[in-house]
């Protein structure tokens, strides 16, 4: 088990460290100089059994520090450490008066209210890690969901397991318990793409993904540029499972509406595609990453050709939002072309789905009403000006103005986040795009797209 200790003073550290280790040589302590770099311990190292607050430290206030703790790592143990009269000032009362899990160490400390204090602390975690047992479930009976999901919810009405063998499962999350996204980071840096659900709760589980970013969408809070991009790429990852597993229901529909309603606003504020890029996330770059920059760039370039009717933003924007939705695998979307040397690395049924994605995704999207032609233009995604793209070798001259931006815009995108996302490389990536597509249909909007970029 780990332990987090957060203390300012380091002389401090050797003598807690010590007494660790003649106590609880088991539990692994780390110590941390401030409130930053805890936050960033609890994110990446975690899961911490218990979390020790120095009462004293003057890099943060500790309370502030401790709610800011127990919003990320959820609920767990915190033993705040100190001498009376530093608890008394700056520890909030609701923290250790009211709370069964957390507890006081008074300086100077006393090796067996040491003790016991930790003992208590390490049963609560002890119990919790309890609750993970291993199961052997059939595979059958489960339905894997994408881990990003899981940032959507603090707390479900179900259990979430992790794949440990082919017929090995472990419960990671529990019914109606409060799970940590520290948590979940973790998975993610283990290289953990999916938890399962059971089929059964599948379905709910997106349901209520969609639910909640309907609240967020048309809450009463206005939200900053960057929480839109957040839970428009949130969106993006509920619609894709939703489609590749359901289908369209009014609902996803609606959520749709949202995402795409509100690039507008996001984009009036900001006019250029090049001005809204710094709001995305660095980390991912995923499928879903990819359709919402895909959408805004489509957005701006359909803004600086003046074609920003309603009518063409739906069709743009659900284009972006469902282009890609068929590929189960995310590294797909990197290719660009049959010919692509990289498509040989992925197995044979992998190949087939992304010759297949395209005509795939446009026929969903003829389930969304008041979307018209949106399905001309997603299976038009990956055709060339020459005729050399696919599925239908189409030429230039046979491209609508509509399906030329949304090629150019998805192109972009799609070389923007294999290259770096810098000033510089934007630029470049233009110049290469040019050399391909200047001609027809696509000259226009080809300058558009330059004039949101510098
Ligand atoms: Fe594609």
């Amino acid at each position: 088990m780990k332990a987090l200790y957060i203390c300012d003073e380091k002389e401090e550290w050797n003598h807690i460290r010590n007494l660790f280790a003649s106590h609880f040589p088991k539990v692994e302590l780390i110590c941390v100089t401030d409130g930053s770099d805890a936050i960033e311990y609890l994110s990446y190292e975690g899961p911490f059994g218990l979390i020790l607050v120095e009462a004293a430290m003057k890099s943060d206030d500790p309370s502030e520090l401790t709610r800011k703790v127990i919003s990320l790592a959820g609920e767990r143990p915190i033993i705040f450490v100190g001498a009376q009269a530093f608890i008394t000032d700056r520890i909030d009362e609701e923290f250790y008066i009211k709370s069964d899990t957390n507890d006081l160490l008074i300086r100077p400390i006393e090796i067996e209210s040491f003790k016991d204090t930790v003992k208590k602390a390490i049963g609560w975690a002890e119990e919790e890690e309890f609750e993970k047992s291993i199961e052997e479930i059939d595979r059958e009976e489960l339905l894997p969901m994408k881990l990003r999901n899981f940032y959507l919810f603090e707390s479900l009405p179900y259990d979430v397991y992790l794949e440990l063998t082919q017929t090995k499962f472990i419960k990671i999350i529990s019914a109606n318990k409060r799970y940590s996204h520290s948590d979940i980071n973790a998975y993610a840096k283990k290289n953990v793409k999916v938890l399962y659900l059971q089929k059964n709760e599948y379905l709910k589980f997106l349901e209520d993904g969609i639910e909640k970013l309907l609240m967020i969408f048309d809450g009463q809070v206005k939200l900053s540029t960057k929480k839109i991009i957040a839970n428009q790429i949130r969106s993006v990852l509920i619609i894709h499972q939703y489609v590749q597993t359901v289908g369209v229901s009014q609902n996803l529909i609606k959520l749709c509406d949202r995402v795409i309603a509100v690039t507008r606003e996001v984009t009036l504020e900001h006019k250029k595609f090049k001005n809204i890029l710094p709001f995305f996330p660095k980390a991912h770059a995923d499928l879903a990453e990819q359709a919402v920059m895909t959408l805004y760039l489509s957005e701006t370039i359909l803004t600086a050709l003046g074609w920003a009717s309603e009518t063409s933003r739906k069709k743009l924007g659900l284009a972006s939002l469902l282009y890609d939705s068929m590929l189960t695998n995310d590294d797909l979307s990197k290719i660009r072309s049959l010919e692509d040397p990289q498509l040989q690395m992925f197995t044979v049924s992998e190949q087939e789905e992304f010759k297949n994605h395209p005509l795939k995704a446009a026929e969903m999207a003829q389930y969304f009403q008041g979307y018209p032609d949106t399905d001309f233009i997603i299976a038009q995604q990956h055709e060339r000006p020459k005729g050399d793209g696919f599925p239908s070798k189409l030429t230039n001259n046979k491209l609508t103005a509509h399906s030329c931006a949304f090629i150019l815009s998805n192109n972009f995108v799609t070389r923007l986040v294999t290259d770096n996302k810098n000033q510089g490389a934007l630029l470049n990536i233009f110049r290469e795009i040019k050399s391909v597509y200047n001609q027809g249909n696509f000259k226009d909007p080809l300058s558009a797209l330059q004039r949101s970029i510098v």
